[in-house]
């Protein structure tokens, strides 16, 4: 049986070890083709020839976002999906806007690190270490100040300067994802069902019905 398990979890890995990681570039670039019925991780390359120089280009985001939100932020975040010559490449930016008091809730990126760099404002950051320490580490940052989100860990972002606030963000995947701990795990649809929240929460369904009625 553990013989089994092994070569299961071997054969489950081993593909990882194969493809997990994008290899040094074989080419000079490798334009996302979104039309192509090939699906691989990432996107397939287009055809060079019919790269053009738009397939490198994103405009805009000097535009103030619009932060009338109940978060208070806006965030403008051009991936492969809007930049297909950022294919393969790892890495992408966002633009975060603040109003006063906005908060980036607690969040993660599954596949990337962030750099943090804050243009206008002031900005309390922080992110959370893994179990069990779940140690806080958190700090409020000045116009021009640089903040590093390691791998994968919850973080989050509240203006808590007077003014508004802009940061810039520069994430070390083409395709960072985001996933929001409060949507993920109030906001799921279907939901989770309460019994499961409540133990994990520790309250009781009528407080889970309240923290999940924002996103049903
Ligand atoms: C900003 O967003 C709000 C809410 O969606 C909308 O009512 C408002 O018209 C927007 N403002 C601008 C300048 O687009």
């Amino acid at each position: 049986m553990n013989l089994i398990l092994t070569l299961s979890f071997v054969a489950t890995i081993w593909p990882s070890l194969v493809l997990g990681h994008e290899p040094s570039p074989l080419q000079d670039f490798c334009v996302a083709d979104f039309n192509s019925i090939v699906k691989v991780n990432g996107f397939p390359c287009l055809n060079p020839k019919q790269v053009t120089v738009d397939h490198f280009l994103f405009k805009g985001l000097n535009i103030v976002g619009n932060t009338s939100n109940y978060l208070g932020v806006s965030v403008n975040r051009p991936t492969v999906n809007e930049i297909p010559g950022l294919n393969t490449l790892g890495i992408s930016t966002v633009r975060v806007d603040y109003a006063l008091s906005g908060v980036v809730p607690p969040h993660r990126h599954p596949r990337a690190s962030e750099i943090l760099v804050v243009l206008e404002g002031t900005i309390l950051v922080g992110f959370v270490t893994s179990n069990p320490e779940n140690k806080l580490i958190s700090k409020v940052l000045e116009k021009g100040d640089v903040f590093v989100f390691p791998f994968g860990l919850f973080h989050f972002q509240q203006n808590v300067g007077s003014g508004n606030a802009v940061t810039m963000a520069f994430l070390d995947s083409q395709n960072p994802g985001v996933v929001i701990a409060a949507n993920a795990v109030f906001g799921s649809r279907p939901t989770i069902n309460d019994d499961v929240l409540v133990r994990a929460f520790e309250v009781d369904s009528s407080v889970i019905d309240k923290l999940k009625a924002p996103y049903h």
